[in-house]
């Protein structure tokens, strides 16, 4: 979702910026655009589409530009237009405004603003902001003093960056729950909501906070906080930066190269954390609470989209593993539940990018009460990461398909191992799931071999309208996750049930256009899932099973059957949805879908 660079120094900035956005290109947009100032005058240019479209557009200038912004917009006021697009400006064209988030008192300031004069050209709520500096600039004839008012009448989520004709050394930025990062290089300052924009070109970097206001010049950097209104240390650190390969290589698209980094994934998750022989586990990042995690009664896991499906399956583990009573909430309904919470629940953020609006919102609100905040998160350095006491890094890499896949896995498997951890016990169970979470990488390569099979079925289905997935136990999850995938990239409609919950309602939907992917491994609660299947059969509903090799029995009940690697129930939500990944993406891919950027979606979801 939406981004923002900047660049001020000697060098070409729109090289600069161009790189940025292309660098978080992955993160779904709609529209991009840059305005940049030197001494040749003032460059603005916004296109609808792709950054390759901008950048085509800025060959035919020659000049370079030492200072200029750039964003990507993903709309959530007004349509994807050029009017529309980022960098918005004033009147007279000396104040240029680039933004993520949504200023939720945008018709109030609007509505003032046009009392005062002030004509709009877009339908955005980000436009109100260049107008409003202007506002106040000509009220103070100061353009900082400006930038701070506006600041402060702004309510919502924001990550904002100006520049000016009227100051033009200086980039203006502030941030309120959207993140921004400056990185420094001798002279060069680079400014961006994601540090994988800025990382190629330095390491060295400052993360803002929520409030903090900051103007970057050739003199350096200055930050204040406007809550506590003090300026604030302005510290670079170097950003531990692992190089990703971002090629492709042999594979057509992310995501399907994503599915078959898991095994690799699952491994890098576990490296060094576990002892097969001993039947340990250690896990670095608890270390400093470990103390406080032997009083916990009870645990919180918020999350959103795949990461909650991860979560739930994180809820299982932990209830049988460690015995400590578990629950998962969406962060955007945890944020504005009134539920007592005491000092000896700990909540558990689970995030991929860790820069997911919701789930940054639901551990603020958590902030006073004193509890124990953990995250497993995947972007290393990233807000959730940064905002939480302590917590355990997924190490998946950098996930580029907007399609959770490796991430859930590695957030899966960090849970298992959080659940191990937390367990005062080192019974048989303990030892059995660190044996079978060290088997799992080959298990999967299992089934990443047997991707012709699947392919086969999701062939056979691609053109059905509807879809059910079913499950129980550490599988019902797995069919929640299922079908949020089949729907993001597919655009089939899907809904993940609780077999037992088929005869309270669902079972009216079922005839012979509509098929079930039901998950029927070995588990204790196979015969239940059973009974499931033969209602489904008897209303004459196709049934494509998931089952567990060598189990024909169940083979025998459906339609047609994808099998997968034998292990305990406890882990086989990874191998289920590893299948129900490539079931999916090779539903999209007959199709004919962007299966790496679906249409409305985007990868981090920085807005509430
Ligand atoms: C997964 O396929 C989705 N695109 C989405 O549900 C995602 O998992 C959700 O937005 C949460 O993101 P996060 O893990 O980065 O917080
Ligand atoms: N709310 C702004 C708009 O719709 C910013 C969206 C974004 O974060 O990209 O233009």
């Amino acid at each position: 979702m939406c981004g923002i660079v900047g660049y001020l120094g000697k060098k070409d900035g729109i090289k600069s910026v161009l790189l940025g956005l292309k660098e978080l290109e992955y993160r779904g947009y709609d529209s991009a655009g840059i305005a940049a100032i030197d001494i040749e005058g003032i460059l603005i240019d916004k296109k609808v589409g792709r950054v390759s479209k901008l950048e085509k557009s800025l060959k035919k200038s020659s000049n370079k530009y030492s200072l200029a912004i750039g964003h990507t917009r993903w709309a959530t006021h007004g349509k994807p237009t050029e009017a529309n697009a980022h960098p918005h400006f004033n009147t007279s064209k000396n104040i240029f405004v680039v933004h993520n988030g949504i200023i939720e008192n945008y018709q109030e300031i609007k509505d003032l603003l046009i009392k005062n004069g002030y004509k709009f050209e877009s339908e955005t709520d980000t436009e109100v902001v260049p107008h409003l500096i202007d506002y106040y600039y000509n009220k103070t004839n100061n353009l900082e003093k400006a930038f701070e008012l506006t600041i402060k009448d702004l309510q919502g989520a924001y990550a904002i960056e100006m520049i000016s004709t009227l100051s033009p050394r200086n980039i203006y930025i502030a941030r309120l729950g959207s993140p921004l990062v400056i990185g420094n290089k001798n002279k060069e300052y680079f400014i961006a909501s994601d540090p994988t924009a800025i990382i190629e070109q330095t390491n060295k970097v400052r993360f803002l906070e929520d409030y903090d206001i900051a103007i970057v010049s050739d003199k350096g950097l200055k930050v204040k906080n406007l809550r506590s209104n003090k300026d604030s240390k302005s510290n670079f650190e170097l950003l531990e930066y692992v190089s990703e390969e971002s090629s492709l290589g042999k594979f057509p698209n992310f995501m399907l190269k994503e599915i078959h980094d898991i095994p690799k994934t699952i491994e890098t998750a576990l490296k060094g954390r576990i002892n097969v022989s001993k039947g340990t586990v250690k896990l670095g990042g608890l270390d400093s609470v470990i103390k406080q995690l032997e009083h916990i009664d009870r645990i919180i896991i918020i999350a959103c989209g795949t990461s909650y499906y991860a979560g739930l399956v994180g809820e299982y583990l932990i209830e049988e593993i460690a015995g400590i009573p578990t629950e998962v909430q969406l962060a955007s309904e945890f944020k504005y539940r009134n539920e007592p919470i005491s000092r000896s629940t700990v909540v558990i953020a689970v995030s991929q990018s860790g820069e997911t609006a919701d789930t940054i919102a639901a551990l603020k609100k958590v902030e006073e009460y004193g509890v124990l905040r953990l995250g497993v998160v995947n972007s290393i350095g990233s807000s959730i990461a940064r905002m939480t006491d302590a917590g355990v890094y997924c190490h998946a890499g950098a996930e580029k398909a907007v399609a959770s896949t490796k991430a859930f896995v590695a957030q899966t498997t960090v849970l298992a191992l959080i659940a191990l951890r937390l367990s005062k016990s080192k019974g048989l169970l303990n030892k059995k799931v660190i044996k079978e979470l060290d088997k799992l990488p080959k298990l999967v390569e299992e089934i990443l071999d047997s991707s012709d099979k699947i392919k086969t079925v999701a062939n056979k289905y691609k053109n059905n309208k509807d879809f059910l997935y079913i499950g129980r136990g550490y599988n019902y999850p797995s069919a929640l996750e299922g079908a949020l995938k089949l729907k993001e990239i597919s655009y089939i409609h899907a809904e993940g049930y609780a077999a037992g919950e088929m005869k309270h309602g669902p079972l009216a939907l079922i005839d012979e256009s509509f098929p079930t992917m039901a998950i029927a491994t070995d588990s204790r609660l196979l015969d239940k899932v059973k009974s499931n299947i033969e209602e489904i059969k008897a209303r004459k509903g196709p049934i494509i099973t998931i089952s567990t090799k060598g189990n024909r029995n169940i083979s025998k009940l459906s339609d047609d059957n994808i099998f997968i690697p034998s292990t305990i129930e406890q882990l086989q939500p990874i191998l289920v949805c590893v299948s129900l990944h490539l079931f999916s993406y090779y539903v999209a891919e007959g199709l004919g879908r962007d299966v790496d950027k679906p249409r409305n979606l985007a990868k981090s979801v920085t807005v509430e």
